[in-house]
């Protein structure tokens, strides 16, 4: 895909088809930021061939997707989220997944039922954490591992700073606001407090950093601002195209030799093994 820089009109928000939020999701958001943090989570959770697996917090199945193929045929994997709509789209992908329709704080799934409970960009949206934590735990059999994902803090993300700059400096602090929700669990002390209030008792918080890639320096708030739950939710089509024209300028930083732009985001992976 190329992308020409001088056009206001990207190709981004050209593949704009006014699907749903979730398939928007799915289409702009997963392959450009989501997707590429699947490699990530399933390490650290040890996923490996012929391991059942469940993705809580699944969305339209990005990690879930990326579990079939680690472990191929002989193994199993489930997806789980509260989301109709996010579920919907998952469903219509032709993968060996059972999409169960559900919150974290209550699986409906036996005790000791998965080699490996995953969970990617979800946590912090868990209304109870704790509860959450402890079921991730329940159904994980002896010797299983958990691996739970969150966004380290936003001070400790470039891209992410630069783009509630930009946002904080054009529109003002309420619409700064959202940008800046998924970072909030971003600090280690609190997750661990999270898992003592649990009871995972040999969880760790560890350090891991995934990347966005958009074509342009643009790009990267064209996706946010393709999506009613994002920024096009919040910006007309008049203040969106301002954004866009300052984007160019302002993600020039992290722009490489091919013209794309790289936005490295540090994370904290809740690790625990299932004595
Ligand atoms: C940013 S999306 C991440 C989706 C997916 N993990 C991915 O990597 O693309 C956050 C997801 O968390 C889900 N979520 C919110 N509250 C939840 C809860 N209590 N239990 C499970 N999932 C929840 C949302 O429905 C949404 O699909």
């Amino acid at each position: 895909m190329t992308t020409d820089q001088n056009n206001p009109i990207s190709e981004v928000q050209a593949q704009n088809k006014n699907g749903s939020p979730a398939e928007i999701y799915d289409e702009m958001f997963v392959p450009t930021f989501f997707g590429r943090f699947t490699g990530l989570t399933l390490k650290a959770a040890g996923v490996d061939y012929g391991h059942s697996v469940i993705d809580v917090g699944c969305g339209t199945g990005a990690l879930a997707v990326a579990a079939t193929n680690r472990v191929g045929p002989e193994g199993k994997v489930a997806g789980l989220d509260p989301n109709e709509e996010m579920l919907a789209r998952a469903r219509v992908k032709d993968v060996p997944v059972d999409w169960y329709h559900g919150p974290a704080e209550q699986l409906p799934f036996e005790d000791e039922s998965f080699d490996s409970v995953v969970s990617q960009f979800a946590l912090m949206y868990f209304e109870d954490k704790p509860k959450a934590l402890q079921e991730m735990h329940r159904v994980l059999k002896p010797g299983g591992k958990l691996a739970a994902l969150v966004p380290d803090a936003i001070d400790r993300s470039p891209g992410f700073s630069v783009a509630t700059e930009l946002l904080h400096r054009l529109f003002g602090e309420e619409i700064v606001r959202g940008m800046r929700e998924p970072f909030k669990d971003g600090d280690p002390d609190y997750l661990r407090k999270v898992c003592d209030e649990a009871g995972l008792q040999n969880a760790e918080i560890i350090s891991a950093t995934g990347a966005g890639r958009f074509n342009a320096p643009a790009d990267f708030m064209k996706v946010e601002g393709s999506c009613a739950w994002t920024l096009g939710g919040l910006l007309s089509e008049e203040q969106l195209n301002l954004l866009y024209e300052e984007s160019n300028q302002a993600f020039k930083p992290f722009q490489q030799d091919d013209g794309s732009i790289t936005i490295n985001t540090p994370c904290l992976i809740i690790q625990a093994v299932r004595s």
